[in-house]
């Protein structure tokens, strides 16, 4: 790169890091009132993390931004990836939000999490038992349109505008695989409302994109985001999928082994392989576990009680690295660590 051109890309990554700070200032901020709505229901209900959780966890979310802004400055992903919704549209989701928020608060004071409105309960009847339940004592679960609209803004506010910087840490080893951007066929398991299938198909624009979840309202959702897009969405389950053999370049899903049973989490691994062409890419983002770093273990023990998340200390006691190894038959994950989020990855090699 020439110095003028190195220039640009450094002055472009201050700037999108300047951006992505805001961003993350503002969620922090929409978040507030939510304990104390919790509090009305329940009284011990929110415990203020300790001072040096508090710095460090700051330190890290500011890497995980300075790091996404590198790559998107380098054109490791495109900078359509940072698209600004209208303001008045972002505003009357907080206010849906916090409104929702006092159900959310009672449902886990009461401890119920299994509700479901009339309409959600017309889909409960072809799903597994696992995942008749309202995750993260969200209203309908994953089963209403309402919930669908309101998702990823709610999983912003928990992570404080840095969601999509975790979701992309995936794009740069799965660019580094394909050194060619040929026509890749790749597989998206529980996609939900397709945030992070928008980055894939702005990142990978000659790929043929399959997008599988559980959830009919929520695809319904990532449709409608990706209208036009060449993505293929599929309802169904990712422990068993209707592709033949051999048929994906890369399987990759964010944010879904923490949601699942451990049996679960390895028939998922062992379809992927399946369904994985020989030298293909198997990668995930999901939550940072009990032995990843140790000085984040504070959010790790917090998170399941304060949302419904049935399966998430087992899922924080077991390495996905090992089951992966186990299942792909070879010691080669590679790791990395994003905030409260890892990276793993791992080439078909038989
Ligand atoms: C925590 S959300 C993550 C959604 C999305 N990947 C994101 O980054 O926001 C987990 C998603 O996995 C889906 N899901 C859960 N179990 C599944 C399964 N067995 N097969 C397919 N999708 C599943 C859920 O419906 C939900 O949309």
């Amino acid at each position: 790169m020439s110095n003028e051109n190195s220039f640009k890309s450094k002055i472009a990554e201050k700037l999108i890091f300047g951006y992505s700070m805001s961003r993350s200032a503002l969620f922090l901020l929409e978040s507030k009132p939510l304990p104390y709505i919790r509090r009305l229901f329940d009284k011990r209900a929110f415990v203020e993390p300790p001072e040096d959780f508090k710095k460090y966890s700051l330190d890290e979310l500011k890497q995980l931004l300075m790091d996404d802004s590198e790559n998107i400055a380098a054109g490791v992903y495109p900078q359509s990836v940072l698209s600004v919704e209208r303001p008045t549209k972002h505003f009357k989701r907080v206010l849906k939000i916090w409104k929702d928020a006092f159900f959310i608060a009672y449902r886990r004071s009461r401890n119920k999490n299994k509700e479901f409105s009339n309409k959600a309960s017309l889909l409960l009847d072809s799903l597994p038992s696992y995942y008749k339940r309202n995750f993260h004592n969200q209203t309908d679960g994953y089963l209403s349109t309402e919930s669908a609209e309101i998702y990823d803004h709610q999983v912003d506010m928990l992570f404080s505008g840095s969601t999509d910087a975790m979701r992309r840490t995936i794009l740069k080893p799965l660019k580094n695989h394909f050194k060619s951007q040929r026509k890749l066929k790749i597989l998206e398991l529980g996609c939900g409302a397709g945030s992070f299938t928008q980055f894939l198909v702005k990142s990978f624009p000659d790929a043929q994109v399959i997008a599988v979840d559980l959830s009919s309202p929520y695809l319904e959702k990532a449709k409608e985001k990706l209208k036009g897009e060449n993505v293929s969405f599929i309802c169904g389950e990712g422990e068993s999928l209707d592709f033949k053999d051999e048929t994906f370049d890369a399987v990759v899903s964010v944010f879904l082994f923490h949601e699942l049973p451990e049996s679960i989490r390895e028939k998922i691994i062992i379809e992927s392989k399946r369904v994985l062409k020989k030298g293909g890419f198997f990668g995930l983002v999901d939550s940072l576990q009990s032995h990843d770093n140790k000085k984040l273990n504070w959010a790790l023990n917090e998170f399941p009680k304060s949302f419904h998340e049935p399966f998430y200390k087992n899922y924080t006691l077991n390495p996905i690295e090992d089951l992966i190894e186990k299942v792909f038959e070879v010691n080669a994950t590679k790791v990395s660590k994003h905030f409260l989020s890892k990276c793993v990855s791992i080439e078909k090699s038989i």
